[in-house]
């Protein structure tokens, strides 16, 4: 076989811009208040396997939302859409994607699945599982970070959907969020499409549940963070001195997650020779996940040069995909 005929390939996707490294991420989020640390810093292969398992969480009603509509309409997305290639952002587990590549079975042409992850663990096993769950899918791994812009991505050559899953678009701010739909609109060519899973706005119990589950897995999840920073900065975190805190907070629409100091922290950075000093109860912000009205992702979708074709709720309305296509040009 020859290399272009290889059903396999794993490409490390190189930043588009420069990026800052976990030093400086922790220089800058740490040393200074209010202390924070980007989310991407949870999914090393510890920390991606643990989200894995929140999602099968009676309390994280997300995933099996999400899970349920796409059964639901994934046959007429494709159908719609007809794509010779799906390319994923933050692809995890591709769990839900399954619906999809069921979905693409009928198509003409068997689909190249381009599923784009930071965890590479992950996404080689991955691939190499959906390898032998589908006979004839390409797959097409791409190894990056998304938030350091998709410039160097390569483009599907013919018709693709694009999918950001799993209510991601809600861990980045507003302008993180048009920024980042914005160059994903750049990317696409005419007659793609792009189906964007969006959390909405709901009873203040089901999501504060969702986010402090009684297992204790998304505070084991949140913890992970801290052993990350001690493996790559040789810090000397003790995690079991800190609290997981998750938050609503109904006036920015956002779940924050925090990590409490449970009493006075003194932490060196070996590589940073630096040590930080933490008081009790002093805290790290972790993450936001933003909730959404539907008329916020409409905003944000045109905001970003996209233009919502179709949207599919449950009837609760827990939860949000919209198929967006590219708006023409001068709108
Ligand atoms: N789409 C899956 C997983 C969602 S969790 C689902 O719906 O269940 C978020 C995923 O995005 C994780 O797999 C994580 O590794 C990935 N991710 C987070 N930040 C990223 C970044 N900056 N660049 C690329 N992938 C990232
Ligand atoms: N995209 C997911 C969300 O916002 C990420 C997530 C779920 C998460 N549970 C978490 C991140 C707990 C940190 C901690 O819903």
């Amino acid at each position: 076989m020859s290399e272009q005929e290889l059903p396999y390939d794993f490409q490390v996707v190189s930043p588009a811009r420069p990026v800052a490294s976990i030093a400086e991420d922790a220089q800058k989020g740490l040393f200074d208040r209010p202390r924070s640390l980007p989310p991407k810093y949870f999914y090393d292969d510890r920390g991606s396997r643990l989200f894995d398992q929140i999602c099968d969480t009676k309390e994280y009603y997300p995933t099996r939302t999400e899970a349920a509509l796409l059964q639901r309409y994934a046959q007429g997305i494709i159908d719609l859409v007809r794509p010779c290639h799906i390319l994923e952002f933050g692809s995890g587990t591709s769990r839900k994607t399954r619906y999809l590549l069921d979905a693409s079975h009928g198509l003409q042409e068997p689909v190249c699945y381009w599923p784009f992850d930071i965890c590479s663990t992950l996404l080689h096993d991955v691939a190499m599982d959906l390898l032998h769950e589908y006979p004839g899918l390409g797959v097409r791994a791409q190894c990056g970070d998304f938030t350091a812009g998709i410039d160097h991505l390569p483009q599907p050559p013919d018709r693709c959907l694009y999918l950001f899953l799993g209510g991601t678009i809600g861990n980045f701010d507003h302008q993180q969020a048009r920024g980042f739909l914005s160059e994903v609109s750049a990317h696409m060519q005419p007659g793609d499409a792009l189906l964007l899973g969006a959390d909405r706005v709901k009873d203040h119990l089901v999501l504060h549940d969702a986010y402090n589950d009684a297992e204790g897995l998304t505070a084991a999840f949140n913890l992970n963070v801290l052993s990350v920073l001690n493996e790559e900065l040789g810090a000397d975190f003790e995690p079991d001195q800190f609290d997981h805190r998750a938050q609503y907070n109904a006036g920015q629409q956002q779940i924050e997650m925090h990590l409490i100091a449970r009493s006075e922290q003194s932490v060196y950075f070996s590589h940073l020779d630096q040590t930080l000093q933490m008081r009790a109860n002093e805290g790290i912000l972790t993450e936001i996940s933003r909730k959404f009205r539907p008329e916020d992702l409409q905003q944000l979708l045109q905001e970003a040069g996209l233009r919502q074709e179709a949207h599919f709720q449950p009837d609760n309305g827990w939860f949000s995909l919209v198929l967006a296509r590219k708006a023409a040009a001068g709108h």
